[in-house]
């Protein structure tokens, strides 16, 4: 088992550059099999969940060619669908984008129910919803769901969706690109990923306004061609760095980034006392280690992302006073509170509410990452901790973060990841 061990109390100081978001480029690799020709994506983040999501598209018959680590040619003319496997599809949320994609292209998709960080209930029924709306029978057969559109194809619609969905955004978006007929999307989610999907399916070809607004009209062209695309920077990445820098003190800049992503996550950090530069594409974030209690509530963008909740949580364990999160997104997103609590932290949970009283000393421990952000949060509070932690299960970690190891130490963090086989071993093992 391999592990993140850390002896915290450093300040953090340096830049540190942030690659491209994850969240975006799941929904643009998918976005590839609406297309016959060739796409090349750059600023593709090298983590885990996008390799397995490459890995799907080869198996379904695509040809994915890495042209450097993050840089890959995309082919998917002799794609055939429904026949993503089932245990390459489960490891991830991102691969329900094949849906809409394959019923987008082939008016037909099948794929396995998506796996995915546990962080409760994560339903398909408006991605349902929008696939109904433009013409499919919706089934769950052998643990998958297939959608087949009544007359071979798509037909553009009007959709609208009661709560705002990233992902059934994403699909209604990717299922009526090739439709037939001009589709609207009300109440839809205003992300930005979800403008990096429709710049790149624009530039493709497709014709998609509206996109980072709550209604967006897709008007179904013929065809798509290929294009190069280069993802946008991961705002959660770079967020994570600027509460890790506001918990241990010093002064980091984020380079690589859109500044206007990261504006709930900057005053937020400004509201509990650090300081944020902001630059064309860089933050700075300055902080003494002495933070004061603030409320965080998470919304759908432009609210305070879901997806940094857990990284604010650990780091309000060092503020000042009492701090409150609300959760609106997910109803299991307070599992990383339990490993915190064992360092020492007062956090109460009832509900989607959750009260930390921070200031108190915290204690190294050994602690366990269940999920993406929660492992992040761990990282954060054993950085803040003057003493050794040791994270496990940090390949859900790796779901998200390149190199957040390296990245940490180059700001001048004592961390390492170690596996319980040494190097020596490793050898003798394979020879
Ligand atoms: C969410 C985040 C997104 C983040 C992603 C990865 C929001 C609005 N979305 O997107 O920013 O990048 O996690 O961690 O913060 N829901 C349904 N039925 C559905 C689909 C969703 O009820 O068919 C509900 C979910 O349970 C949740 C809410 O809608 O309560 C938002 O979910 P959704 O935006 O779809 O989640 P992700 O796409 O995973």
């Amino acid at each position: 088992m391999e592990q993140i061990i850390i002896n915290g109390g450093s300040p953090l100081y340096g830049n540190v550059s942030i690659g491209g978001m994850k969240n975006a480029a799941l929904p643009v690799i998918c976005a590839c099999v609406l297309n016959e020709e060739a796409c090349v994506i750059d600023n593709i983040p090298p983590v885990s969940d996008i390799e397995t999501l490459l890995e799907i598209l080869s198996t379904m018959g695509a040809s994915v060619r890495r042209l450097t680590k993050y840089s890959v040619e995309i082919n998917c003319k002799n794609l055939v669908p429904c026949t993503s496997p089932m245990e390459l599809a489960n490891k991830l949320r991102g691969s329900s984008y094949l849906l809409g994609a394959e019923f987008g292209r082939f008016g037909k998709s099948s794929v396995s129910h998506p796996g995915g960080c546990s962080i409760g209930a994560r339903p398909l029924d408006l991605h349902m919803k929008a696939f109904e709306a433009l013409g499919a029978d919706c089934t769950h057969r052998n643990g998958r769901l297939e959608v087949e559109a009544e007359n071979g194809r798509p037909v553009g619609s009007s959709i609208y969706f009661d709560k705002v969905s990233v992902g059934a955004t994403a699909n209604a978006i990717l299922a009526s690109v090739l439709a037939d007929g001009i589709t609207t999307i009300d109440n839809a989610a205003r992300e930005p990923h979800i403008v990096d999907l429709a710049v790149f399916l624009n530039a493709c070809g497709a014709i998609i306004t509206g996109a980072g607004t709550s209604v967006i009209k897709v008007k179904g062209v013929e065809k798509l061609h290929g294009c190069r695309y280069s993802i946008i920077p991961d705002m959660i990445e770079a967020g994570t760095y600027m509460a890790a820098v506001a918990a241990t003190g010093g002064r980091v800049t984020v380079t690589n980034v859109i500044p206007k992503h990261l504006e709930a996550i900057s005053s937020k950090l400004e509201e509990a006392g650090a300081t944020v530069t902001v630059g064309d594409d860089f933050v700075t974030v300055e902080s003494t280690g002495k933070l004061k209690g603030i409320n965080i509530v998470t919304q759908p963008y432009p609210g305070f992302a879901t997806d940094m909740q857990a990284q604010f949580g650990a780091m309000l364990c060092f503020a000042a006073g009492t701090s409150t999160i609300t959760e609106n997104i997910f109803n299991s997103r307070f599992q990383y509170t339990d490993e915190l609590s064992k360092m020492g932290a007062d956090i109460k949970v009832d509900g989607n509410h959750a009260t930390i009283i921070g200031g108190a000393k915290l204690s190294g421990a050994p602690l366990m990452s269940h999920d993406l952000r929660g492992g992040a949060a761990m990282v954060i509070a054993a950085l803040a901790t003057e003493d050794t932690s040791v994270i496990e299960g940090i390949d859900k970690i790796e779901r998200g973060y390149h190199n957040i190891v390296g990245k940490l130490r180059d700001l001048g963090a004592n961390i390492q990841k170690k596996t319980s086989y040494t190097d020596e071993q490793i050898r003798v093992a394979f020879n």
